[in-house]
């Protein structure tokens, strides 16, 4: 499978890549803005995978031609950006695409981080699914994986990812790739519908994180 990782080159986008890089014999395409940015990310992520005995196919692009003829398009990229960035790979997408989404959108104050509802939908999530092209599948996944952790590939997971999906076999199509890696468990939350339920579980886990000693980077586990 040819996944691409939009945005490949930030937080989320370098721990799915070693991960997946390391872990599975998926084509991997990083993403970005810049295509040199991208390359430059895709090397480091190659040296990195390599020096550990494993052996990636990990290219990069900027993010149009990062698109082309990818099976699967995670779209790593913060949420505001979202729709801006869905705009410039749609020609790239159609109904044998599937895009995935892991963007949350929360507020910081005093207090800790806050989920935060787009204006537009009830999920970032489904705001993704209303930008792509009505033949694209969209599925929600990878919301609550801890980037850092994933990106320290020395680091034992044990971790869920909650996958939400209205198209049935794009979902599991997902859910496949995510158990691939070592440590990760897919667990089907429903449809896109629910989608922002998974997405408020990301800022209660950082505020877990800074409210506790020794808690850090953490995932869930639902048991
Ligand atoms: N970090 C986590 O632990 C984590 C975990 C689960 C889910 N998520 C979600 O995953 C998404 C990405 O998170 P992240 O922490 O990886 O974000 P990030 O590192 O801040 O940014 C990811 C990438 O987004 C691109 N980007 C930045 N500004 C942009 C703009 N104006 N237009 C288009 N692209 C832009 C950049 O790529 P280029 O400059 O190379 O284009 C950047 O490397 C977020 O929605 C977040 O909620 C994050």
């Amino acid at each position: 499978m040819r996944i691409t990782l939009i945005g490949g080159t930030g937080d989320i986008g370098e721990g799915l890549a070693l991960r997946l890089g390391r872990e599975t014999d998926h084509e991997l395409v990083i993403g970005s803005r810049d295509p040199e940015k991208a390359r430059r990310h895709a090397e480091d992520y190659r040296e990195r995978i390599d020096k550990r005995g494993g052996k990636a196919a990990v290219e990069g692009a900027a993010n149009p031609a990062a698109a082309e003829g990818a099976d699967l398009v995670v779209l790593s990229v913060p949420p505001e950006f979202l729709v801006d960035t869905i705009g410039t790979v749609t020609e790239a997408l159609s109904e044998e695409t599937i895009v995935v989404t892991p963007a949350v959108q929360m507020r910081r104050d005093e207090d800790g981080f806050h989920y935060e509802k787009p204006d537009a939908s009830d999920s970032v999530t489904a705001v993704a699914a209303e930008a792509v092209p009505d033949d694209v599948p969209v599925v929600g996944a990878f919301h609550n994986l801890p980037a850092k952790r994933l990106a320290s590939l020395d680091a034992e997971l044990g971790i869920d990812t909650a996958i939400v999906a209205d198209d049935e076999t794009a979902g599991e199509t997902v859910a496949a790739v995510a158990e691939e890696l070592e440590g990760v468990r897919a667990v089907r939350a429903g449809g896109l519908s629910n989608a922002a339920e998974i997405e408020s579980i990301t800022p209660l886990l950082i505020n877990l994180a800074t409210n506790n000693s020794g808690l850090h980077n953490l995932g869930v586990r639902f048991s």
